[in-house]
């Protein structure tokens, strides 16, 4: 029998014999939110043993061994987000709107931010830069396949990632375009099952969306993957594949959602659902003075925040105002983030700049959270079981929320400047209505219950990507089968065609019968 100490040395010889691969990862939005999920995927390949080398609007003044990053925060500056756009994203002032998210609009700035980026001097010095080579190439996916040429020009293998639930326009790169009767988009909050309205809505928004995206997207992007990466395929000696090739060559996607808190909606074999991985397990201690707080509270604790984008600081006076009145009437203590200082806070409310989410979410005292619906959010309030109350605003919030409110851990509430008597009525609900916070419980234990953790799968799949070569087999069929074919369209043709030619032969043979039918009467 080997004694523990042997077993260790035996374990650390097999993890060493294990290769260490070159992995890119490009997050290159400038979404804070975005980036806690690059850096989830960046220091799980880290721990794992990896090399990384990361292309951020985020580098990190503390640097880790074996890993290198790429800076590219000077690109947020040429987004246009000027003052006039800020204002425009200010909570009181996207009060009643309707999600932009789906709209031409949006597509706009999702072309324009990688166009940005794909024209960045830094970006394609590193992209042309010979010496680098790398095992994997991982890239957010943010409804556009404009990346798929970097894994090309380092021979690599595409990995997508995509900070949502699944949805076809993600879906058709990989498979197929699910069907809309269950399938629904990402910015529907429609649930299956769909009746007749919603099911020809969903319809038609996959239909308007595929034609803009054939028709006008993917044409313009072709253009722009030409003009970019071509020149650097040439200093490195690659032939690129074309556009399309390329967007539909992906070995792998990864998704940052699970059925306990989206819908399970059915993936390929080279698709999974990773939600969870960029959550510490070991949860960070909290500041002494909110440990404190949470601690001493005797009616428990309401967190609030609206997330790292909309900022608390950008509601109307009115608003804010309303808010303060409606937390002071609670026994409950509030930690709102909030992000400048303010008078006269009442003695429940604690205004917090910024706060340790995860740590927040831990402490056993918390009763709820009141939250924009943002799916790092949703995540984190089911890995931790708590119910939600969600003030969405744009983009997937409509979505998360919508699933959070069916599964019966929170509540909706409209985002309005008179919103404190509905968020206070929400409030109460879920105080006095136990079922919230055990149904919060049982579906935290669904989301932990998996074969490996979701930082382990994900680690995993990117490794069993390149240990296969890309992981052809895994590839789905559909991918490369043309929407003809998949409708049949060549068949139903055929069949059209045997119909008329039948008819018309069956129509001479009546008409040279008929003059002798005439005759003999
Ligand atoms: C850094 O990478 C090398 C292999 O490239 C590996 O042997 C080493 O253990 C890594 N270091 C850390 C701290 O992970
Ligand atoms: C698709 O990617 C694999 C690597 O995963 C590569 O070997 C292959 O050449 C690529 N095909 C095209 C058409 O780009």
């Amino acid at each position: 029998m080997p004694n523990k100490k042997g077993f260790a040395l035996f374990l650390i010889a097999l993890i060493s014999v294990n290769d260490a691969y070159k992995i890119l990862v490009i997050f290159p939005l400038c979404s804070k939110s975005h980036n806690n999920l690059g850096k989830g995927v960046v220091n799980n390949l880290l721990d794992a043993g990896h090399e990384v080398v990361y292309c951020t609007c985020f580098a990190d003044k503390e640097k880790r061994p074996n890993l290198t990053e790429v800076d590219l925060s000077h690109v947020e500056t040429q987004l246009g987000f000027d003052k006039d756009m800020e204002e425009q994203f200010k909570i009181k002032n996207l009060v009643g709107k309707n999600n932009f998210a789906d709209s031409l609009f949006f597509m706009y700035v999702t072309y324009e931010i990688h166009r940005l980026f794909l024209n960045d001097d830094v970006l394609i010095n590193f992209l042309s830069d010979t010496n680098q080579k790398f095992d994997a190439v991982v890239a957010e996916w943010f409804f556009s396949e404009l990346f798929s040429g970097i894994a090309p020009l380092f021979q690599s293998h595409m990995i997508w990632f995509a900070t949502t639930e699944a949805h076809w326009q993600i879906l058709r790169i990989v498979d197929d375009i699910p069907s809309p009767a269950y399938s629904t988009d990402l910015f529907s909050v429609n649930i299956p099952p769909l009746d007749f309205l919603q099911r020809a809505k969903e319809l038609w928004s996959v239909i308007k969306r595929y034609v803009i995206l054939n028709c006008v997207v993917m044409p313009i992007e072709q253009h722009l993957y030409n003009k970019v990466y071509t020149p650097i395929g040439e200093t490195r000696g690659i032939r690129l594949p074309s556009y399309y090739d390329a967007a539909y060559n992906g070995s792998l996607l990864l998704l940052n959602s699970h059925p306990s808190i989206g819908t399970p909606f059915r993936l390929p074999q080279n698709a999974h659902y990773v939600a969870g991985f960029h959550i510490d397990t070991k949860t960070k201690p909290l500041p002494e003075n909110l440990q404190k707080l949470m601690n001493e509270a005797k009616h428990g604790v309401i967190y609030f925040s609206m997330g790292s984008n909309l900022k608390s600081m950008g509601m109307s006076d009115f608003m804010r105002d309303s808010l303060l009145k409606m937390f002071s009437e609670l026994k409950q203590t509030v930690i709102w983030k909030f992000e400048s200082d303010l008078d006269n806070v009442p003695k429940n409310i604690h205004l917090t700049k910024w706060a340790p989410q995860q740590s927040v979410l831990a402490h056993p005292n918390l009763k709820m959270f009141i939250t924009h619906g943002g799916q790092l959010s949703t995540t984190e309030a089911i890995h931790f079981g708590v119910p939600v109350v969600g003030i969405p605003v744009y983009g997937d919030q409509h979505v998360n929320m919508k699933s959070a409110v069916e599964k019966g851990v929170g509540i909706t509430v409209t985002l309005d400047d008179n919103m404190a008597g509905e968020l206070s009525a929400a409030i109460q609900e879920i105080l006095n209505n136990p079922s919230y916070s055990k149904t919060a419980k049982e579906l935290s234990s669904i989301f932990h219950d998996r074969p490996m953790s979701p930082a382990k799968e994900l680690v995993y799949w990117v490794e069993h990507v390149i240990r296969t070569g890309g992981a052809r087999h895994l590839r789905s069929p559909a991918v490369n089968v043309p929407l003809y074919q998949k409708f049949y369209l060549d068949l139903l043709l055929i069949m059209a065609l045997i119909l008329y030619l039948t008819l018309k032969v069956l129509r001479r043979l009546f008409r040279q019968r008929t003059p002798v039918k005439v005759k003999e009467s």
